[in-house]
């Protein structure tokens, strides 16, 4: 698989990503030897970045991503690992938290990124993504976290999520090294970052976009949405000309297909569907086929 550096300055990474949000919703992924098996058909398929977030599957996630990559060293040294912070809610781990918030402040990145290193396993992660913007965080404060993260060899790089253009240019204009990436919703029916500047921005500045649930988080496939069901008609109608590829490979080829060049990052728990994804980057959509796609899936022509 093709590698890819999120920017000049970053690590390097696969071309996908492999996410880890719904690892807890899937028994057979649920356990560290689960989990494992499931690395390797990814690693066997040329994907060797796992996203992760503190806040998933109820801060418990991390910790699963660390045991599982405990159990294989051969794994774990083939592996980058990419994590978020930000994002605090009352669980019951944190019974002490009264309403959810968000936390980019300085001393709570640092604190969040030092518990990340602990429960993965690893002294140095390949990139801190500030979760959500914080609204109550300054630009001055964020940045003073990430930047003493970088200095002092914690993270290879930093980047964001969900923040819009003019939070990403706010924040970058604090950084001692540029921002990596935006890491940002991206699917055939969610097509914001095409118009809301998110992508142009990355362009601009030579940044790789990340895009969570390339799949609309399994939306392509629900029974009795009549869009999804259109848009899997468009699927199988022109399937001959990708080697009879199927719905979810052509959501994938239609993310890599942006000229923005986003890292999907994959959110399944099926070996099958990893393999499949993978493929997914061997089939180059024609102009035509890309907006026939936007067609189905926004019910609309192009204005
Ligand atoms: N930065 C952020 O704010 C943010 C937010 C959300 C997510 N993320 C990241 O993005 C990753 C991916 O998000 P996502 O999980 O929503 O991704 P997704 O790939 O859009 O959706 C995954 C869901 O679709 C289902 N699915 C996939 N292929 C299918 C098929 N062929 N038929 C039927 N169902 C299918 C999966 O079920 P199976 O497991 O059964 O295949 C799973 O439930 C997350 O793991 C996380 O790392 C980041």
């Amino acid at each position: 698989m093709t590698r890819a550096r999120l920017h000049a300055t970053s690590p390097e990474f696969s071309r996908l990503a492999f996410g880890t949000w719904r690892l807890l919703d899937s028994p057979s992924r649920a356990t560290p030897e689960g989990l494992l098996e499931l690395l390797k058909v990814c690693l066997d398929c040329g994907i060797t970045t796992i996203d992760t977030a503190e806040i998933y599957g109820g801060y418990r996630v991390e910790q699963l991503v660390g045991a599982a990559l405990a159990l294989d060293t051969g794994v774990k040294q083939r592996i980058e690992l990419i994590t978020k912070a930000g994002i605090y809610v009352p669980n019951s781990f944190h019974p002490e938290r009264r309403f959810a918030h968000y936390n980019a402040s300085a001393a709570r990145l640092v604190k969040s990124a030092e518990k990340s290193l602990r429960w993965l396993g690893v002294e140095v992660l390949d990139c801190l993504l500030v979760h959500r913007p914080d609204w109550l965080a300054s630009i001055d404060e964020t940045a003073a976290g990430l930047n003493q993260l970088l200095q002092a060899g914690k993270i290879r790089s930093a980047g964001v999520s969900n923040y819009s253009p003019s939070q990403f240019s706010a924040l970058s204009s604090r950084m001692d090294q540029p921002l990596v990436t935006n890491q940002v919703e991206f699917n055939l029916f969610h097509i914001d970052p095409i118009g809301d500047g998110v992508f142009d921005q990355c362009q601009e500045r030579q940044v790789r976009p990340m895009a969570w649930s390339p799949l609309a988080g399994g939306r392509l496939f629900a029974e009795g949405d009549v869009a999804a069901a259109r848009l899997r008609e468009a699927c199988a109608a022109m399937a001959d000309r990708y080697g009879g590829a199927s719905a979810d490979q052509l959501g994938l080829a239609w993310i890599l297909a942006h000229p923005a060049q986003p890292v999907p990052v994959l959110g399944t728990t099926r070996p099958g569907r990893v393999q499949a994804a993978a493929a997914a980057l061997d089939l180059p959509l024609s102009r035509e086929d890309w907006y026939g796609l936007w067609e189905a899936a926004q019910g609309r022509r192009i204005p």
